[in-house]
């Protein structure tokens, strides 16, 4: 026999239980990509180009910055400056000789003796998105 004490004293349990995972998760940084609006981007079709089209945009650059901050900034640091975790993007080569370098660890990240060390974006986020973080990257860069 449940009492009605005893149900609440659960349902309170489970609400605390799931709150301080949620809390756990955000506070780790989700690994889901987050969804980016490309409005005002051509959009560039199924085949993955191997030089950015968007450079110097001011439009992809201040989407490439805000997706840059949702979905890279947790592994390879916030402004792009990294903790030690994960590469310095800002050293990229920059301009149409990293493009290409670029672009490939977008699309499909890097997995190495069955461990991910970063996961792919290409698929969920598509090549509009990536392009318009490499024009963001390219107003970083660093020597
Ligand atoms: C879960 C952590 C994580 C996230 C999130 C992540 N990366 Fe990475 N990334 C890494 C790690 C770790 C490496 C180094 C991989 C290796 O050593 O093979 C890397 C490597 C790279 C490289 C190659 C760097 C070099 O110096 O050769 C690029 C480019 C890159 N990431 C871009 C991105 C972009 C753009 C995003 C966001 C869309 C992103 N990454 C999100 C962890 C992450």
């Amino acid at each position: 026999m449940t009492s009605k004490i005893a149900r609440f004293a659960l349902a309170a349990a489970i609400t605390l239980t799931i709150g301080s995972v949620s809390t756990r998760v955000l506070g780790h940084g989700s690994v889901t990509p987050q969804k980016v609006d490309t409005t005002g981007l051509k959009p560039l079709g199924d085949t993955w180009l191997t030089v950015n089209p968007y450079r110097g945009d001011p439009v992809a650059i201040k989407i490439g910055m805000s997706a840059y901050g949702q979905n890279c900034a947790r592994c390879h640091g916030l402004e792009v400056i990294s903790g030690g975790i994960a590469p310095d993007l800002r050293y990229l080569d920059a301009g149409e000789a990293g493009d290409e370098w670029f672009i490939g660890r977008y699309q499909h990240g890097s997995a190495r003796d069955g461990k991910v060390f970063m996961p792919p974006f290409g698929p969920v986020l598509g090549q509009e998105t990536g392009w318009a973080i490499r024009s963001y990257l390219d107003t970083v860069h660093q020597e």
